[in-house]
């Protein structure tokens, strides 16, 4: 495994709509390690392929299923492909940080639950229905697989005072 550089804003490739997958092969378990390993080392708790330099459609993800259980552990998600097939009517605000825009926060609305489907990184079909902040990471990267941040969506963005709370960013 190897520890990939972030990609920060402005590079285009941030902006730029990714290409689907088709090869489940050994360069795409490579890439998905090394992004696990990069997410974990930021420490982020989402990371989209385009923010290692890598325009395909490929998000790692690490939260826990259900966050309302305070000791429920983290865990693991790379999803191949991700689409987000349902949306719930009911938004929730909440406060965004990316490792790509390093040193900025902001207040983002967001579906509370999203439906998403895709494939495994063996491309087996992959299906989840998150809430919560889960909803919201998976909401998060797949923006990044279509050229789009959280300032775009953001309400109001602005530089965290040193006494704000860590962002888990994504
Ligand atoms: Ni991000």
């Amino acid at each position: 495994m190897t520890l990939r550089e972030i990609v920060t804003l402005p590079d285009p490739i941030l902006r730029r709509k990714t290409r689907t997958i088709s090869r489940f092969d050994a360069e795409l378990q490579s890439l998905v390690e090394d992004m696990i390993e990069t997410m974990r080392a930021a420490p982020g708790v989402g990371l989209a392929a385009p923010q290692v330099g890598v325009s395909d459609r490929l998000i790692v993800v690490e939260y826990p299923e259900d966050d309302a259980q305070e000791d429920t552990p983290k865990k693991l998600f790379v999803v191949v492909n991700p689409e987000i097939k349902e949306t719930s009517a009911e938004t929730e605000m909440g406060i965004e940080g990316c490792l790509s825009i390093p040193g900025l926060h902001g207040e983002v609305e967001r579906a509370l639950a999203v439906t998403v489907k895709g494939q495994t990184r063996r491309g087996q079909p992959f299906k989840i229905k998150a809430k919560g902040w889960l909803a919201r990471i998976f909401q998060h990267e797949i923006d990044h697989l279509n050229g789009v941040v959280f300032t775009d969506r953001a309400t109001k963005v602005w530089k965290p005072a040193p006494e704000e709370p860590v962002l888990d960013n994504v």
